[in-house]
């Protein structure tokens, strides 16, 4: 992969059997205290609703998005970039996807939180289109506050 050009994976729509790689991806941009295991991807892909979209650059698998939906709204459960594809469009893409996606499933609002002190995340949710829709107080484990975002996805982004 050259170094800081524009990255434009190849992005599909995975389910348990990827567990492992989406956790070996989120493990390797969060901190460890953030950090789901493999465990907890199948658990959630046991539930109804989740929606999970990896991103691979010539078949090596470089992010992932995960969301769940209820009724006519959906909420984005993790996003994660490799560290060294990072702020080369990965996330932007696997965002678009997603809410192309999602649009064709008739959802009508994408939610997220996401940390106040998680400036790449905020900074690309509002690039994506996201407002602030309110904070929780003290929400992560560390102390800090989250920011409740949203986007109405059904008429904008279903192309
Ligand atoms: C947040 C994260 C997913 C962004 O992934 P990415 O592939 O680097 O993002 P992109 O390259 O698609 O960036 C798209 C836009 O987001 C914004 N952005 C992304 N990273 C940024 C950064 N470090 N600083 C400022 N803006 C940033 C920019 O507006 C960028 O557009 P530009 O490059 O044209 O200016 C990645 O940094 C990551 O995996 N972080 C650790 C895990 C995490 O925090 N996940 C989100 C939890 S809510």
């Amino acid at each position: 992969m050259t170094e800081g050009k524009s990255l434009y994976p190849v992005i599909e729509e995975v389910g348990s059997a990827f567990s492992a790689v989406l956790a070996a991806l989120q493990g390797a941009a969060f901190a460890p205290s953030a950090r789901w295991q493999e465990k907890a991807f199948s658990e959630l892909f046991a539930t109804p609703g989740v929606t999970a979209l990896l991103g691979s650059i010539d078949g090596t698998p470089v992010g992932f998005v995960l969301a769940r939906s209820v009724a006519d709204e959906a909420e984005i459960l993790t996003l994660a970039v490799s560290p060294s594809c990072q702020r080369r469009g990965v996330a932007r893409a696997l965002m678009e996807k997603l809410m192309t996606l999602l649009a064709e499933r008739e959802t009508e609002r994408l939610f997220l939180e996401v940390s106040v002190n998680n400036c790449p995340a905020r900074a690309l949710y509002t690039a994506c289109g996201f407002t602030c829709a309110g904070t929780r107080k003290r929400y992560y484990e560390d102390g800090s506050d989250a920011e409740v975002m949203v986007r109405e996805i059904s008429s904008s982004s279903g192309k």
